[in-house]
């Protein structure tokens, strides 16, 4: 029997919603096409196998807490000192690591309208407030930003590419606000989706030599490795001797710094990997907008769609999830006329795009069809 307890959490977090993850429910029966999680379309390469099976003899061991051989291959590979380098349980400890690190009670953080949920939740667990600026056009915008900072705002997260919209801005946006914030607000660039973005001349790793600027990458994406969970970024050395104080010791078990190592060494895997998705993505982009849907340009591994309205978002989910195909709707990201689809398999794609083609012109899209 359960008896009434007298323990409480802290307010600030009695006052938190838990983190909505995506609905991946589907109908009974059906194989399901998951489309949801912006995950890769593909395994991660055949070398991270064979590398996580050669560690397993030494589970019994606690992991290396420098991540030794992961920094080693993520230096070598970007040409980035390895005391740089921090590697965290995907990037979203790294996330709430630094919100810890340089926010709290009566601090402000800002991010854009749009911008990934979790910078909201970091923001909250540690008791601070969270200010969005408007973007536009569903992109970030730097001059919205500044307009939002407060004399107490003490971090802006930044997702470029951004999710849920996809868009990008450049490097030299980035730069035009780094220049333009008070030395003392920490700017954390979270390239999430980078791989599918890179474009020479607009790397951004060289804005951590600032000293208060910080640059966010995964595995979880190009790489093939969410159920690993292993982020890094580019840190200050400053920066990253505070982090190290309350990153938890070990963090990342000694199959995933095998993985991850072994996924950073084979580029060219990740690279025709990253290809494959674009290529699909763009052609997924074509289609719908030829269904009259509204498209944004992606730089992702996922395509925003806009319908006319909520309902319509709402009627296409359904008919989707009816057919096993999951994809995630933006309700929450105050975009309730919007679906976003990760870009899966080239089988599993044209499996989406047949059902939302049969949906949108079969009349089953309306309410109360006549
Ligand atoms: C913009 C952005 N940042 C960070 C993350 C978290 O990634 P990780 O799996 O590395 O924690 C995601 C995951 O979807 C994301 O979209």
């Amino acid at each position: 029997m359960m008896h009434p307890s007298s323990i409480q959490p802290n307010a600030h977090i009695a006052a938190m919603a838990p983190y909505a993850l995506a609905d991946l429910n589907v109908a009974t029966g059906k194989r399901p096409i998951m489309l949801a999680q912006n995950e890769s379309a593909l395994p991660p390469s055949p070398l991270v196998v064979a590398a996580v099976d050669d560690v397993m003899h030494a589970a019994q061991f606690y992991p290396d807490p420098d991540w030794t051989g992961l920094r080693g291959a993520i230096a070598q590979v970007h040409d980035i000192a390895p005391e740089q380098i921090l590697c965290g349980g995907g990037s979203m400890e790294l996330i709430d690591c630094l919100t810890r690190c340089y926010a709290g009670p009566g601090d402000r953080v800002l991010s854009s309208q749009y911008g990934y949920a979790f910078f909201r939740t970091a923001t909250r667990a540690v008791g601070a407030a969270f200010d969005a600026a408007p973007e536009n056009d569903l992109t970030v915008s730097v001059d919205a930003l500044l307009g939002a900072v407060q004399a107490d705002t003490r971090m802006i997260f930044v997702a470029n590419p951004g999710n849920p919209t996809g868009t990008r801005i450049r490097r030299s946006e980035l730069v035009r606000l780094r220049d333009a914030l008070a030395d003392h607000i920490m700017l954390v660039i979270d390239e999430a989706y980078g791989e599918f973005a890179d474009t020479p001349g607009e790397a951004t790793f060289d804005l951590a030599s600032r000293g208060n600027t910080v640059v966010l990458r995964t595995f979880s994406k190009a790489y093939g490795l969410a159920g690993m969970r292993v982020g890094w970024g580019v840190f200050p050395p400053a920066v990253a001797t505070e982090m190290r104080k309350i990153l938890t010791p070990n963090n990342i078990s000694v199959a995933g710094q095998a993985a991850a190592t072994a996924a950073m060494l084979d580029q060219a895997y990740m690279r025709a990997t990253c290809a494959g998705i674009i290529d699909r993505r763009d052609r997924c982009i074509r289609e719908l907008r030829n269904l009259g849907l509204v498209v944004p340009d992606s730089f992702t591994n996922f395509v925003l769609i806009r319908f006319p309205d909520g309902d319509a978002a709402v009627r296409a989910d359904r008919a989707l999830r009816a057919e096993g195909i999951v994809v995630r709707g933006m309700a929450g990201y105050g975009l309730p006329e919007c679906l976003r689809v990760t870009v899966g398999s080239a089988a599993d794609m044209a499996c989406a795009t047949e059902h939302l083609t049969k949906h949108l012109t079969t009349g089953h899209n309306r309410e109360n069809p006549q």
